[in-house]
């Protein structure tokens, strides 16, 4: 066995799906700058504080997921479990002008039992907009997500919404949720038996099968949010409807973060196993920039895992047959010197191209230019030196088989010509 391998719950990503990887980030980011976003790069690890402050002092990615460590200097540590934060804490350290409309694609680590779809090392893209509170920022939000996952090509998705109140309204949803939890305790999953009482909403996210059953009759947000609450959540239904962007509401939803004000959604891909099936997920956090430290501005964001939507996308079959890059490739049998400069005159033209090395067979080199996904071989042997021309080989498409030779001088004609 080798001495080394990659830690576990983290993968290395190779091609071709490191190009289906980077493929998504490309879409994502095409996506979004048509909307007005800008690319924001912020380290991959904060204080601490940034993280204990935003997602929660007793959050179960605070307490049991964050990698923490001591650098040399022993200044304490924590790399990223997620983008909002960090984006928030830059968005609070240099007061861009706001509206202030940012996306990333980030790693995200966090301590979690890897399995499929899960992992400790996972990557997300995403967007945060801080500075309104207009709801239909919201609506531009979701839409961003819908299309994106709509731009992949993925089918089997749904979309819940809900919304969990505000500063003024919460409180009283949490306290008549206390009351139901307190009376229901004994039949709360074993953890929650003991924890309720920290943080009752966290019960409506736990996945153990006693909370999931109680949860049914517990009571609704709907039932609890105040005017403008009730008033900013409609307007969000109302613009999802004009939009045409389906979704079901769901009383239920809070997820896992204690920055989270009125709404929230998640977008979940019915193709993967339900306990990894998120494809996306965000909501407003408009309490946020006051607990890093800043003037109090309204936001909204965020993020969807490429690991998930590259499994929901494998599942839904949409990479089968996918294209190589490589449109030519150089079978060279005179020992090299024309694959070297034939390649090179190709890419100066714009022309993706690749070659074998190290001379090798004539029978090699094919199985090498078919393996590249090459449209086009150019092969070269002595009697094209000598005749200075390029025998050209047609290996797929509509003209495969084809077979031709062509003056050195008109070969980037030719070859474009026959890629037409
Ligand atoms: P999140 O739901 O924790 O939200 O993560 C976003 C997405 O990352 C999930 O929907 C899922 O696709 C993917 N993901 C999360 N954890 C893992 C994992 N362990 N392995 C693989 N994929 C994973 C956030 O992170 C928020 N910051 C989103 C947000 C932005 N809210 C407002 N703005």
């Amino acid at each position: 066995m080798n001495p080394f391998q990659a830690p576990t719950g983290t993968r290395d990503v190779l091609d071709p799906e490191s190009a289906r990887f980077s493929l998504l980030i490309e879409r994502f980011s095409k996506r979004v700058q048509q909307a007005g976003y800008g690319l924001v790069i912020s380290p991959m690890f904060e204080d601490p504080g940034v993280f204990n402050r935003s997602i929660g002092e007793d959050s179960e990615v605070v307490t049991k997921e964050m990698y923490e460590f001591e650098d040399k200097s022993g200044r304490r540590l924590a790399l990223r479990p997620e983008g909002t934060a960090s984006v928030v804490r830059a968005f609070v350290q240099h007061r861009p002008q706001i509206p202030w409309k940012a996306w990333y694609a980030t790693p995200a680590f966090r301590y979690e039992r890897p399995q499929a779809g899960r992992y400790r090392q996972h990557h997300q893209v995403g967007v945060e907009a801080l500075g309104s509170d207009d709801p239909d920022l919201d609506v531009e939000t979701i839409a961003l997500l819908d299309g994106y996952l709509r731009d992949v090509g993925l089918r089997s998705l749904d979309l819940r919404i809900n919304s969990m109140g505000d500063a003024n309204c919460r409180p009283g949803y949490e306290s008549v949720l206390a009351g139901f939890l307190e009376t229901n305790a004994d039949a709360l999953c074993k953890e929650h038996q003991e924890s309720w009482r920290k943080n009752p909403l966290r019960v409506l996210d736990c996945k153990r099968s006693e909370c999931v059953d109680l949860r049914v009759m517990a009571p609704r947000f709907r039932d609890s949010l105040c005017d403008a609450c009730t008033t900013h959540f409609d307007r969000v239904l109302l613009g999802l409807d004009a939009l045409g962007i389906v979704y079901e509401r769901d009383d239920f939803l809070v997820r896992g973060f204690d920055y989270y004000t009125r709404t929230t959604f998640e977008v979940a891909s019915s193709v993967l196993d339900s306990a990894q099936n998120a494809v996306g997920g965000g909501g407003r956090y408009d309490g946020l920039t006051e607990l890093l430290g800043g003037p109090a501005t309204p936001g909204i964001g965020f993020a969807s895992g490429i690991e998930r939507v590259l499994l929901a996308g494998e599942a839904e079959g949409l990479f089968d047959g996918q294209e190589s890059l490589i449109v030519v490739f150089v079978v060279d049998l005179t020992g090299g010197e024309q694959a070297r400069d034939l390649t090179h005159l190709m890419r100066e033209a714009g022309i993706a191209s690749d070659r074998a090395f190290d001379d090798r067979s004539l029978k090699a080199q094919l199985r090498q230019a078919d393996r590249s996904g090459a449209t086009i071989a150019l092969i070269v042997g002595a009697d094209e030196v000598e005749r200075d021309v390029i025998t050209i080989k047609v290996l797929r498409g509509a003209r495969a088989h084809h077979q031709e030779q062509t003056p050195r001088e008109a070969l980037i004609g030719r070859v474009k010509e026959l890629l037409s």
